[in-house]
């Protein structure tokens, strides 16, 4: 993200990355890349030696903190007159999908890597036999469920409304199996509306500029007035 930041921005543009954990790996990554700067850092903690920021964009990082309102309102508190933030969080979904997840993610949040894989490896052998079997399904409109009336792919159908057992054939079973651990391992995984995304922009006091809502998450931007 920070290498697409830095091929939209002016050469002279001072960019900076923080991540609890992830930052040395970025500035090993941007070695003798000028004006890019990586910290680690906690977002719930106190971040004004950062200095002020034009633009923010946090991706897929608020939804793991403790608490990602007051995360998103520190953030702002970095961000000068005029200034945007953008982020990407993960979007509340189907109710029956939601409660597999987080049932999913309570049996395997404590466990070592090695045992989390060992669960995410049947998860992921059951979305490729879902995905191997080429069925489509032509399903009705089940509001009570959050499921939207069309024909779907067996595999996809079972992802977005029941369970998420991700396959994609690109990748090998254990690639795969990992992303399915990506999903389930992180003892944060908050998911959010809409409606209550839009209420931290208000909050924060800013305009929205930019909205997004897809199957899996939320965009939002907005300006400080
Ligand atoms: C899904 S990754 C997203 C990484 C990156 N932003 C991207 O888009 O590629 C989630 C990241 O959130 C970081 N993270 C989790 N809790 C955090 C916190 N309290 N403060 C800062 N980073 C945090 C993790 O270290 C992890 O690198």
């Amino acid at each position: 993200m920070t290498a697409l930041l830095k091929m939209y921005a002016s050469e002279n543009c001072r960019i900076t990355g923080i991540d609890l954990v992830a930052s040395e790996i970025a500035k090993e990554n941007f070695n003798g890349i000028p004006n890019t700067f990586f910290y680690s850092k906690d977002l719930l903690a106190d971040l004004s030696d950062l200095g002020k920021f034009d633009f923010i964009y946090c991706q897929e990082v608020l939804h793991h903190t403790n608490d990602p309102k007051r995360a998103f309102l520190n953030l702002v508190s970095l961000l000068d007159n005029g200034g945007e933030i953008a982020i990407y969080v993960y979007k509340k979904k189907a109710p029956m999908r939601e409660y597999a997840d987080d049932y999913i993610r309570s049996q395997i949040a404590g466990l070592s890597y090695e045992d989390a894989m060992k669960v995410c490896y049947s998860v992921t052998q059951l979305g490729k036999e879902l995905h191997d079997a080429g069925i489509k399904v032509n399903v009705p409109a089940v509001e009570v469920l959050g499921i939207e009336k069309g024909e779907y792919d067996l595999q996809r159908f079972i992802y977005h409304f029941f369970l998420k057992c991700f396959w994609n054939d690109q990748f090998n079973f254990h690639d795969n199996a990992v992303i399915n651990y990506d999903w389930y391992h992180p003892q944060n995984c908050t998911r959010h509306t809409l409606e209550e995304i839009e209420g931290w922009f208000h909050d924060a006091g800013l305009e929205i500029t930019q909205s997004y809502v897809d199957f899996y998450g939320i965009t939002m931007r907005g300006k400080k007035k």
